[in-house]
This record gives C-alpha cells, sequence and structure tokens, in this order.
C-alpha cells in the first residue's frame, strides 16, 4: 500500500535510543541525557520581542514565499559581515528549518539516479533526503589520519559522471571538527573541475573553536558559483522551534527553489520570521556567551577523557558541540559477550555501539548516540548542549562502563 519512496526511509538511528530514555524516564529514573543535538539555551529575549510585536501589529498573515525581504536583507548583511560573501534577497530562500532547505536544494538539482556524495560519519536526514528526492547517496569512507574530514581526493576517488552534488557538513556533526581555508579550496576545485555542487551546511558555524571559521562560498569566486550555502538560525541561535533555516545561492537556483517550495509550505512562520529578524539584528552578544559556555565544556571534557580515560580517544573538536568518541576498546569484548535485550552474542555485522550505548542507558543512565547512526562504526556522539557538571559526570560514568567491560 505505501510508496516505496517511503518504505525505502531508514527511520533514525536515535529512535530506539529516544524511546528507550522515555521508558526510564517514565518509570522515574534521572537520566542524564547527552544525544540531543540541540541548544541548552533558552532563545534570546529580543527575539521573542520581535515575534510578540509582530503578533501585536497584526503581522500575521501570508507574505512572500522565499521569506521576509527584511529577514532576507537581514540574512544578506550577516553573510556580508561574517563571511565576506555578497549575496543579494533575491538569492535568499527561508524555510522552515535547514531540513527544508536542503530538502528544497535535492529537489531542485536532482534528477532519478544522481548520485550525493556523503562523507561518512554523516548528520542523520542526510541520506534519506537524498533518496527521497530520486538521488542515490554515496557514501565516502573519510580517513582516521584526516580526523574523518572529506578530502579533494576522495571526491575524486568516488565520484562518478553521475555524481551531481556533495554534502559537506562544516562545522561537523557528529565529529564537531571544521575544515580550514586550505581544505576547502581543493575540495571545490575538484568539484568545479568535475561540475559538482556543493551543499556547504554551515549551521554550526558561529559555534567555532578554530582560528577562523571560512564558509565555503568565500573560498574562490568559481566556489560560490556551485556552492548552495546552507544555515538557519537553530544552532547559532538558541531558535530551534522556530523552524527558520535558509540557502544562499544563485538566482537561479533560489527561483527553482521557490517554485518547489511554494507548493509545499509556502513559507516558515510569519511570527518566526520576524522573530528571526530581531535574533540577527542583536545576535552578537548572545552567540558569544553561548560560544565561551561550549568551550569550557568542550575544554574539561577532552581534559577528562585526556587524563581519566585514554582508552576512549577522541577526535580534537574543533566546532559544534559534540564530541566523537573511539569506543573500539570494547569492540572485541562487546562482540564476545550477550546482547543487553536478547541475550543473544552479537554478529560481526550488529553494531556494538548500540549496543554500548544501550548498555550504558540501562545500567548508568547516561543517553548517548552510537556511531553506527551516523554510518561511523566504533563510536559514540556525545552532545555536550548541558551544564560542565553534566557532560563530566556523563563522561565517568562511560568511563565506568568501559572499566566494567574490559575487566570481563
Ligand atoms: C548538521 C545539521 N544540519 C541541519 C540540521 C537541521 O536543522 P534545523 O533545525 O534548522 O532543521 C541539523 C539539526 O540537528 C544538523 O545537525
Amino acid at each position: 500500500m505505501l510508496s516505496k519512496t517511503v518504505r525505502n526511509i531508514v527511520p533514525s538511528g536515535t529512535v530506539a535510543i529516544n524511546a528507550r530514555v522515555f521508558d526510564l524516564k517514565a518509570s522515574g529514573i534521572d537520566i542524564i541525557n547527552l544525544s540531543v543535538g540541540e541548544p541548552d539555551f533558552n532563545t534570546p529575549e529580543h527575539a521573542k520581542e520581535g515575534a510578540a510585536r509582530a503578533m501585536a501589529e497584526n503581522k500575521t498573515r501570508y507574505d512572500k514565499v522565499p521569506g521576509l525581504i527584511e529577514l532576507r536583507t537581514a540574512i544578506c548583511k550577516k553573510l556580508k559581515e561574517e563571511n565576506g560573501l555578497d549575496y543579494i534577497p533575491d538569492q535568499i530562500v527561508v524555510s522552515n528549518g535547514a531540513k527544508q532547505s536542503i530538502t528544497n536544494t535535492c529537489f531542485a538539482l536532482l534528477n532519478s539516479g544522481d548520485e550525493v556524495l556523503i562523507p561518512a560519519p554523516y548528520w542523520v536526514s542526510y541520506p534519506e533526503i537524498v533518496k527521497i528526492a530520486g538521488g542515490v547517496p554515496v557514501f565516502v569512507d573519510t580517513k582516521r589520519e584526516n580526523d574523518f574530514k572529506l578530502t579533494a581526493a576522495e571526491i575524486e576517488e568516488y565520484s562518478t559522471e553521475k555524481t551531481k552534488m556533495v554534502i559537506l557538513c562544516n562545522p561537523s556533526n557528529p565529529l564537531g571538527t571544521v575544515h580550514t581555508r586550505e581544505e576547502l579550496k581543493a575540495i571545490a576545485d575538484v568539484c568545479h573541475k568535475k561540475g559538482i555542487y556543493i551543499l556547504s551546511d554551515e549551521v554550526y558555524e558561529r559555534i567555532c573553536f578554530a582560528d577562523e571559521f571560512v564558509s565555503m562560498a568565500a573560498v574562490s569566486p568559481e566556489a560560490k558559483d556551485i556552492t548552495i550555502v546552507l544555515n538557519g538560525l537553530s544552532k547559532s541561535i538558541p531558535m530551534t522551534g522556530w523552524r527558520i533555516g535558509y540557502t544562499a545561492s544563485t538566482v537561479e537556483f533560489a527561483k527553482a527553489m521557490t517554485a518547489f517550495q511554494g507548493h509545499i509550505t509556502s513559507h516558515p512562520s510569519i511570527i518566526s520570521q520576524w522573530a528571526g529578524v530581531a535574533a540577527l539584528e542583536h545576535r552578537e552578544e548572545y552567540t558569544n556567551m553561548m560560544v565561551a559556555a561550549y568551550k569550557e565544556r568542550m575544554e574539561a571534557a577532552v581534559k577528562y577523557l585526556h587524563e581519566e580515560l585514554p582508552e576512549v580517544p577522541c577526535i580534537e573538536p574543533k566546532g559544534a558541540f559534540y564530541l566523537f568518541l573511539d569506543i573500539s576498546c570494547v569492540k572485541d569484548k562487546l562482540l564476545a559477550t550477550a546482547d543487553t535485550f536478547g541475550n543473544m552474542p552479537l554478529s560481526g555485522s550488529d553494531s556494538y555501539s548500540k549496543e554500548f550505548v544501550m548498555k550504558l542507558l540501562d545500567e548508568k543512565h547516561v543517553a548517548m548516540v552510537p556511531g553506527s547512526a551516523f554510518g561511523k562504526e566504533g563510536f559514540v556522539r556525545v552532545a555536550y548542549a548541558a551544564s560542565k557538571e553534566t557532560v563530566l559526570e556523563g563522561l565517568a560514568r562511560l568511563g565506568q562502563l568501559v572499566k566494567e567491560i574490559l575487566a570481563q
């Protein structure tokens, strides 16, 4: 009865974990939840005031499909000031979150069977959105020696005449890595040479501890021509529930995405868009406070891991709010022992990172996400969008579990 398209969708790898967190909480157990990719800060007051003003002034009607001209103008100003990029409002399309912007991009660009390079580990929705749009995800097996960052050489290696686009998440969810200007330039050059478009997901750009954050579109005029810059207000300004994402691209692309979006959702809530205008106007102070808090937590967590838990190395985080921990030290023990629920030994093809995460939840009451959910086995992702004390307690319990497993 159901379409092939929906039957082909893989449910999010976090569903089983979230369901278990819910059950444990319902039975009165206090869970340290480090699984959620959402800032633990509240929406800034000035954004809420912007929304309230819009309602009081009855600014609540349909408006332009690609977004309020005031919001698109504010986005152009932000792109100029922070990224050195020149865009006009006709190049901006505002959507219901960055997720919808990815969907717009895929529908605007992909024909059935077109291939999209997705470096693994990847953010969970990329492959599914590509498939929904009729594309074929091709996973790039990134290398440990590059901190699993996509390289120009890998694009050469994995691309075929069917490759239409590459999706780059920078700063990366789940890795927390940030590409340098040189690395981006090399990727852009090879994509330009091969006629491959780049969807550059920069939703975590403001949460960056590297010396600089460089937008893919800023590395060269050629890069700007082939790049769809993706950003939004969910992560850099904590406004996840307001659902504001956007793309900056060519006028031609923006028109195509607008035509598509016009039939699907028209535009995001006008109230949210006015909140977005106010949020962008006053973003600086609030973002700085937030980034300082993330940095402090990240440094404390990394220090703890280095000093107390050398068995569990982590990729050096340079941005976003995630740690990607290597738990391969428990692989052999977990594959040899019983599965948490079924009491069956795991086979080699089962996910031992999922097994580990379920044990961590049931026995230590800490929620994290297995690397397998992001297409990389042998890792767990920790979201440090929680207080420093909570993050350190979560890591200490993870450490206890690792030691218990290794002692078995
Ligand atoms: C890398 C990445 N891109 C896009 C999104 C979607 O963000 P939005 O809330 O704007 O849809 C997320 C959300 O978790 C994300 O982690």
